[in-house]
């Protein structure tokens, strides 16, 4: 997934934050050592700092950044070799399930975990992040409080087996690859609604480009329609 906490992009985002505030700054030094310049220079200032404002410093102020309380890494868990089952939906069925009365299991408990780490004292490979699993959540009988990205706020009914039962639709086309993802990504939360950025999508402007990129009210809508099901786009269906 491109929004990974991998330590190569971190440089380059903050050198290239760094070097906007210096155009920023050299743009006010000049202004004070120059104050009679055309008005060009004064609307191309004045641009640059809405769009500094605007794309940069607002982004990074309105969202708070979370880490996950363990990094969960999906490509080894819905490996064939380590998760039972035949397709890929299986797979990750084997531990995103649904229970008998048809309600989705979500993100699996600590006890579907022990399945496989049942021993504390043994790790099953020699990832340092086991360890850290197996210390702090398996020996304490402790559940892990993940936090989900996809999230919709309280009011929103949404169930799976419509969708991925009925509707025949892939994981992948709302949840991108993450299953297939190595390290989770930051989560980050609207300080103003409190709702997870990828409702609002992960992109500055909000723009899509993928079916998963966002899922708010006029994308779940607009699958709907496309899909000639505009009977569940009435408010009832989706506020109950
Ligand atoms: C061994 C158990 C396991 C398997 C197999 C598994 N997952 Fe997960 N899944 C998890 C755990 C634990 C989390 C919580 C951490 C995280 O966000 O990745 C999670 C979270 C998720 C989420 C994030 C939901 C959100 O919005 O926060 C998605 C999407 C997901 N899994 C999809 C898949 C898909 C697709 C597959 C199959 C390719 C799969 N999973 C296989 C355990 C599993
Ligand atoms: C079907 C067996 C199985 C299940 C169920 C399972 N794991 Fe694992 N897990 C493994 C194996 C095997 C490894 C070692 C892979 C390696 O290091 O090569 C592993 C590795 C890990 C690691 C270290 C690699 C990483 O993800 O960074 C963590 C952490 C982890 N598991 C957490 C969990 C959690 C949390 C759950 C429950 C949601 C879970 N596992 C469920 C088999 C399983
Ligand atoms: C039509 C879009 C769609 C499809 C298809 C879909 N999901 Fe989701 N998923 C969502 C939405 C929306 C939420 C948030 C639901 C909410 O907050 O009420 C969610 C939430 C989740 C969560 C977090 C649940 C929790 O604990 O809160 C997991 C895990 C997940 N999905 C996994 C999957 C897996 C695995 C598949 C494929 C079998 C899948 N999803 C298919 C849209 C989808
Ligand atoms: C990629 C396509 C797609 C997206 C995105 C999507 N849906 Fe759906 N939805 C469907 C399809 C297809 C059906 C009809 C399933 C059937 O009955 O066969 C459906 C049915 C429903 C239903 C009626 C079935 C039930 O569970 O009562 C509700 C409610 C619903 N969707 C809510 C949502 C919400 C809320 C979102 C956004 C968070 C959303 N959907 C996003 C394709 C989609
Ligand atoms: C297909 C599903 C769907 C339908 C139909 C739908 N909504 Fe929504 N609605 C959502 C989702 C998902 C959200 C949360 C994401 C967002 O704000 O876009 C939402 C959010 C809202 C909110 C903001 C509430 C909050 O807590 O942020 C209001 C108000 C609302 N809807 C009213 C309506 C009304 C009125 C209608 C009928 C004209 C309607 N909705 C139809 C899915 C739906």
């Amino acid at each position: 997934m491109e929004n990974h906490e991998s330590s190569s992009d971190k440089p380059a985002l903050s050198q290239w934050i760094e070097s906007l505030i210096e155009i920023v700054l050299s743009y006010y030094a000049n202004l004070i050592s120059h104050p009679f310049k055309s008005g060009l220079v004064y609307f191309l200032g004045g641009l640059l700092h809405a769009l500094f404002v605007g794309w940069i410093l607002f982004p990074v102020a309105l969202y708070s950044k979370q880490v996950q309380p363990i990094h969960f890494n999906h490509a080894i868990h819905a490996d064939p070799e380590i998760t039972e089952g035949g397709t890929e939906l299986e797979r990750c069925l084997a531990c995103h399930g649904f229970r008998e009365d048809g309600s989705f299991a979500g993100i699996p408990k600590l006890e579907t975990c022990v399945e496989c780490h049942d021993d504390p004292e043994s790790p099953l490979g020699e990832h340092p992040e086991e360890e850290r699993f197996l210390k702090e959540y398996v020996a304490k009988e402790k559940e892990i409080p993940w936090l989900v990205y996809s999230k919709q706020p309280d009011c929103v009914y949404f169930s799976h087996i419509a969708h991925v039962n009925m509707g025949k639709l892939e994981c992948r086309t709302c949840h991108g690859d993450h299953g297939k993802s190595e390290l989770l990504p930051r989560y980050e939360k609207n300080r103003l609604t409190g709702i997870s950025r990828n409702i609002w999508g992960k992109n500055i402007a909000g723009l899509k480009f993928n079916t998963w990129d966002r899922m708010k009210m006029d994308d779940c809508a607009e699958c709907h329609t496309k899909k000639g099901h505009e009977e569940n786009n009435a408010c009832f269906v989706c506020h109950k």
